[in-house]
């Protein structure tokens, strides 16, 4: 197993990401690497087979891989840190032979009540033609659960739409060493891993249209979702529109005023504050207009330097990384696989 304990997260390339994306996802797991890299292994990932339990376009499938991955180096990965590996679920087959085998000792009942499968079975089908929901959607939490146990993770960053995934991660990795021995390293607990990266907060930006929901990148109309790409012009239009409330007096009430508190929240994320003291500043001041002003120039120069550091990126880097890191990630996924064939008699 693994000397040091492993930080793993994995963002999915068939959409564009977003602020939410970012704060809750990318920075987390960015200032772990560039602050305790020498302490962990840092594994960031792109979880390429996971794009097809949704429809998207095949043909812009590498570029979207490619610029996930710059995105990450935008953020500040620090690439040349030998503790930090960047790499390409398909690259590495062991995350789809695991899988089978954990489908085979995962119960039908208990897929069927994952929420994000309820929700998402309802709106996706995998052909133009149909209504009918794909098996690689049903199945993707175990895919996930792979992603985590092939490398014996123990935190990952994860927002609400993913906690019972991990949840399901925990139990599947329980039931197999139960029945097998100590084949997997079981990831911290939901709550373990809030306290671990101190950004709960940042893991639950809503979507400015809808406060009410999480920004999400599946989210169609995308009229709420601040993306890292999108134009300073683009960005103030979504913020300034953003559904708010009629109370008229500003304050910081999730139940009451989640409009409201995800504009505050964003001031504080992107500022590095506290959102106390973001919040002391605008309490009680009757008109929305200035929040939505400052909130705006806040996020625009967040988005113009962002995207000038996207810019140049250098792709022969991530090239080179992603060659290291594969070949290393490949040693460490297959010795998890072969620990976990021989427990299964697939392997003498
Ligand atoms: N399911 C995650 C999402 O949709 C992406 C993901 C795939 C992931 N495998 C993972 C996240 C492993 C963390 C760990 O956002």
């Amino acid at each position: 197993m693994n000397q040091k304990p492993v930080i793993l997260t994995g963002l999915r390339a068939n959409n564009d990401l977003h602020i939410g994306n970012y704060l809750g996802g990318l920075l987390p797991i960015i200032d772990m690497a560039n602050q305790r890299a020498d302490e962990y292994q840092i594994n960031l990932f792109v979880p390429d087979l996971h794009s097809f339990t949704t429809r998207i376009n095949h043909a812009t499938l590498q570029e979207s891989i490619m610029q996930n991955l710059r995105v990450f180096v935008a953020a500040g990965l620090p690439l040349s840190d030998p503790n930090v590996h960047i790499y390409r679920q398909s690259y590495i087959p062991a995350h789809s032979e695991l899988t089978w085998i954990l489908d085979c000792f995962t119960g039908y009942g208990e897929m069927s009540r994952m929420t994000q499968f309820k929700d998402k079975s309802k709106s996706s089908s995998f052909t133009e033609e149909s209504t009918s929901t794909s098996v690689g959607l049903f199945n993707y939490p175990v895919l996930m659960a792979a992603d985590i146990l092939l490398y014996g993770a123990k935190y990952i960053p994860v927002g609400d739409d993913q906690s019972q995934h991990l949840e399901f991660t925990r139990d599947i990795a329980q039931r197999m060493n139960n029945r097998f021995g100590d084949v997997f390293i079981v990831p911290e607990a939901v709550t373990a891993q809030h306290e671990f990266f101190g950004k709960d907060q940042g893991l639950r930006v809503k979507d400015l249209s809808d406060p009410g929901k999480k920004m999400s990148k599946s989210d169609e109309s995308g009229k709420g979702v601040l993306f890292l790409t999108d134009s300073p012009d683009v960005a103030s239009k979504k913020i300034m529109s953003a559904t708010t409330d009629s109370l008229g007096s500003i304050a910081y009430n999730k139940v009451e005023q989640p409009g409201i508190a995800t504009l505050l929240e964003l001031m504080a994320f992107l500022q590095a504050k506290d959102v106390h003291d973001v919040v002391s500043e605008y309490q009680g001041q009757e008109q929305y207009g200035p929040l939505k002003t400052a909130v705006t120039t806040v996020v625009t120069e967040f988005l113009t330097s962002f995207q000038t550091k996207l810019a140049a990126v250098d792709d022969t880097a991530i090239m080179h990384k992603l060659a290291d890191s594969e070949a290393a990630m490949a040693v460490q996924a297959q010795n998890t696989l072969l620990r976990v064939q021989r427990a299964v008699g697939l392997r003498p």
